[in-house]
């Protein structure tokens, strides 16, 4: 149990991560509707960045330092939440069939037409729906239970990952590489959700 006034970076991190990931997905389920309900033109840069990002900064980059740090300590200082840690481990490696499943989705789309749309908004309406659930349960079961049995040692090194001081696999780059990303995907992401052309609907009525 930690002193109250304690300030623990990760926990900031964590959140804002999960936050990134949510703007990028609230974004695709836009871009989807648009094209769904007003026959918008899909901007596949937009969805190709937004998929690169999903599998490049949550997949290789935000649960493989949950499961290494984050998650291997709170098993030790709390072992009644082993079945729920296994559970969000199982879908970090589900989570990343489905961006597999993701990405082959858009590629079909792109090469394959309006036929093959159907396809991908299904594709990302359940990567969404599997990522909310995921990140839900991350935020209100394991990090009330990490606050309460983490020690200081245990958020100094849960800190130092998360800050990209401490994994020889992220290295103190990938902060800014994924900023970058970021940026990328506002520049070519339609209004409202981006700063990209606007989308233009393929035909009246
Ligand atoms: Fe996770
Ligand atoms: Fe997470």
């Amino acid at each position: 149990m930690l002193p109250r006034k304690i300030q623990i970076q990760s926990l900031r991190i964590i959140e804002d991560e999960h936050r990134s990931l949510a703007a990028v997905l609230h974004g695709m389920l836009h871009m989807v509707r648009e094209i769904r309900e007003h026959d918008a033109t899909p901007s596949f840069d937009a969805f190709g960045a937004m998929v690169y990002y999903i599998d490049a900064f949550p997949e290789r980059f935000h649960h493989p330092k949950e499961d290494r740090y984050l998650f291997r300590l709170l098993r030790l200082r709390c072992p009644q939440a082993g079945a729920l840690l296994d559970r969000l481990e199982e879908e970090h490696r589900i989570g990343a069939h489905k961006v597999r499943t993701l990405e082959q989705a858009l590629a079909r789309y792109q090469a394959g037409g309006d036929g093959e749309f159907p396809y991908f908004a299904a594709a990302v309406d359940d990567y969404a729906e599997f990522h909310w659930k995921h990140m839900g349960a991350e935020e209100n079961e394991v990090l009330p239970l990490a606050k309460e049995h983490l020690t200081k040692e245990d958020w100094d090194t849960i800190d130092a990952a998360f800050l990209g001081h401490a994994d020889p696999l992220v290295g103190i780059e990938a902060g800014t590489e994924f900023r970058g990303l970021f940026r990328r995907i506002v520049n070519l992401a339609p209004p409202p959700i981006g700063l990209g052309p606007e989308p233009k609907a393929r035909r009246n009525g």
